[in-house]
């Protein structure tokens, strides 16, 4: 495995392997890997001829406030868990390199980053796609894998590639849980150990959900309104959002029919936790990819 940590280095690197022909996968990451970082990596080995792995945390798609100093900075560790999962190349660059000089130039995508997590999130999206259009013109990917639990960023990174006419393919990882079914994030380290056990509560609300979808239910606010319940129940007081779109563009619906995303943001103590259940709901519910 190859480590590079300058532009042009990884660019010489990636530019004569081009040449002989060879594809390129990719996986962006902010580093503190895990297992969904890993579902990532697996799928992507297949797509290509090499698997470029990039570990960078992005300072533009935090806000003031937010935990961009307290990410954790596992890069020894995660350089090792690149090397044990079959990487060829991994790209560690720094902030002074990607952001040499002041930026202007933004990647904003619109409509698809304001509901959900851009409300409160005012200016992430433009910070995670202009990040992710720099990676893509810096790695010069065929194809690139990203993991559903941050739905709305692969959509807006989904939009983003097709409407600048980016020649990446987006593929996606299923949502990786732990056993009792709290999906893998980096924040999760953050959590005590009290807060670790009522996060679980995120995912047994989204169930809540889904049974009353199951049971025949298709009005959208009683599907939120039992999955509200059930994080009150678990003790999780911070809910930020619980709402079910439909999936494409995010859009609000009065019936639930089609492919649909059931989507949860709430603070266990400090540590804000996302996730969601992407839908195909007609006489039968299934859990789905988002395309
Ligand atoms: O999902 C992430 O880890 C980040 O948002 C990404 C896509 C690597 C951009 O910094």
């Amino acid at each position: 495995m190859d480590t590079f940590s300058t532009i042009a280095s990884l660019r010489g690197y990636l530019g004569a392997e081009k040449t002989r022909g060879r594809s390129i996968a990719f996986v962006p990451t902010m580093g503190g890997l895990h297992e969904g970082h890993r579902s990532c990596i697996d799928i992507a080995r297949g797509l290509g001829d090499l698997l470029v792995v990039s570990i960078f945390l992005n300072p533009t798609q935090f806000g003031p406030g937010e935990d961009l100093n307290s990410y954790p900075a596992t890069l020894e560790q995660d350089i090792e868990i690149c090397r044990q999962c079959g990487c060829d190349v991994v790209f560690t660059p720094v902030a002074d390199e990607m952001y040499a000089t002041e930026q202007n130039t933004w990647v904003d995508v619109g409509r698809l980053t304001e509901p959900l997590c851009g409300r409160t999130r005012g200016g992430h999206f433009r910070g995670v796609a202009t990040v992710v259009a720099k990676l893509f013109n810096i790695v010069g990917p065929d194809v690139a894998v990203f993991g559903q639990k941050d739905a709305q960023q692969a959509l807006v990174i989904k939009a983003m590639t097709e409407q600048l006419n980016m020649p990446v393919e987006i593929r996606l990882s299923p949502i990786v849980r732990e056993a009792d079914g709290l999906a893998c994030s980096s924040r999760n380290r953050y959590l005590s150990a009290d807060e670790r056990r009522r996060a679980a509560g995120v995912r047994s609300a989204l169930g809540a959900g889904l049974e009353v979808l199951r049971a025949g239910g298709r009005d959208p606010r009683s599907v939120c309104a039992a999955v509200e319940r059930h994080l009150t129940n678990a003790g999780i007081t911070g809910g930020e959002y619980v709402e079910l779109l439909e999936a494409k563009e995010l859009t609000p619906i009065n019936t639930v029919d089609g492919r649909v995303i059931l989507a949860v943001a709430a603070r266990v103590g400090t540590t804000r936790l996302i996730d969601n259940l992407v839908l195909e709901v007609g006489s039968d519910v299934e859990e789905v990819l988002l395309f």
